[in-house]
């Protein structure tokens, strides 16, 4: 199996591309990456002499260099992570999010209709649903939640989806989504909630909190959706969604106190800032269908894996410093200076 793997050199791709070669020692998995700031070739460091890993740079969007790839691997596979995906950054500048995450799905998805594919995966997101309200813990998303978008970002995926789906039903590209919710772990780029507190608080920094705190995320340690997703897109129905979460709810709060206290400093680093906005409330997935469907379940609990997660930034501060001593500090200081 040739499995082109999207955005390889960013968080979930990286540790995907990881899981796939310890999981399928018989797989070719190709890497596709433009590199932008997200990307990072040290993530894929301890896979890179693997003969069956290679990697080639480029833009999902740049549709010559995609139909080349396509003609010359001939992939049965495709697993796309490659997006913008900073909800931040969305709000500072939507355009490159509809260019890579729209017009770039568009362009995988042409590949796969004219050259044909076995199976094409997407990688979305639960914040395609929206969000829930706070005062009701017993709402969750399911696969029929309408779509509800909040941000440039959540609405460019949502778009993407649409645009997969149409795909599949027009053309029958043979196609699966999945829907996940928050992810922690290894190689996360240290501008999302967990690793921006990690790295702060281990630089006695201050750690800062938008609005009250209580917003809810429902956590997912990475390789749990990696191992997911390696089951969509071996067991799961074409044209289907699978929602990919596992009742780890926190509030932005609870997460920062729980690395406060594992790092041993002080909640007076806690700093309350103002809110993002058009802020989620809340997300929450139902996992039943990929539960009944595909036997997935998650392994690692909030408690057990984020102590693996501040464990693994313990151990690997030279790939998280070097991220933030360079052009992050402008990032940093736009986005939480006078904030
Ligand atoms: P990330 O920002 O860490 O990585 C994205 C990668 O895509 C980077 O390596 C970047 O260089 C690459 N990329 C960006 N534009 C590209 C382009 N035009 N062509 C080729 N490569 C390009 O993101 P992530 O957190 O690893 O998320 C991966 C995917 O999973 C995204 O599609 C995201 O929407 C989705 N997702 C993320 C989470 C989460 O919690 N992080 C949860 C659910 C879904
Ligand atoms: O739910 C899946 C989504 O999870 C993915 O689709 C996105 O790609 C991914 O970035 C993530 O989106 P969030 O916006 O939930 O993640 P982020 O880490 O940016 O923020 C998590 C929560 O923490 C959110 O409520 C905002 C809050 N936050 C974030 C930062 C960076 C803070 O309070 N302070 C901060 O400095």
């Amino acid at each position: 199996m040739k499995i082109i793997v999207t955005g390889a050199a960013g968080f979930i791709g990286g540790n995907f591309v990881h899981y796939m070669l310890k999981q399928h020692p018989a797989d070719k998995i190709i890497c596709l990456d433009l590199l932008t700031y997200a990307g990072n070739m040290e993530t894929l460091a301890p896979v890179m002499d693997n003969p069956n890993f290679s990697f080639v740079k480029g833009d999902i969007a740049d549709r010559a260099f995609i139909y080349q790839l396509f003609e010359a691997e001939k992939p049965n596979i495709i697993v796309n992570f490659a997006a913008e995906s900073h909800v931040d950054r969305s709000i500072e500048n939507p355009g490159i999010f509809l260019q890579t995450n729209v017009i770039g799905t568009s362009v995988l998805l042409d590949a796969c209709k004219k050259y044909g594919i076995k199976r094409y995966h997407q990688v979305s997101t639960d914040e395609v649903y929206g969000d829930l309200p706070l005062d009701r813990p017993d709402l969750y998303f399911t696969e029929e939640t309408p779509i509800h978008t909040s941000s440039p970002y959540s609405a460019s995926k949502a778009s993407a989806d649409l645009l997969v789906q149409a795909y599949h039903r027009t053309f029958k590209v043979p196609i699966t989504i999945s829907r996940c919710s928050n992810n922690y772990g290894p190689y996360h780029f240290p501008e999302k909630l967990i690793p921006l507190m990690i790295a702060n608080a281990l630089n006695d920094k201050k750690l800062p909190v938008y609005g009250t705190g209580d917003n809810v995320r429902d956590w997912l340690y990475v390789e749990d959706h990696c191992s997911a997703i390696d089951l969509i897109i071996h067991s799961g129905r074409v044209g289907e969604v699978y929602n990919i979460g596992g009742h780890n709810e926190r509030t932005n709060l609870e997460v920062v106190k729980t690395i406060i206290r594992e790092l041993g400093k002080d909640e007076s680093l806690i700093q309350y800032v103002s809110d993002r906005p058009g802020h989620d409330r809340r997300y929450a997935i139902d996992p039943t269908k990929i539960k009944t469907e595909l036997g997935w379940e998650p392994t690692t609990l909030f408690d057990e894996g984020i102590k693996k997660t501040i464990q693994w930034y313990l151990d690997n501060k030279p790939w998280w410093e070097r991220i933030i001593s360079g052009e992050y500090q402008d990032y940093y200081g736009k986005m939480y200076d006078n904030r």
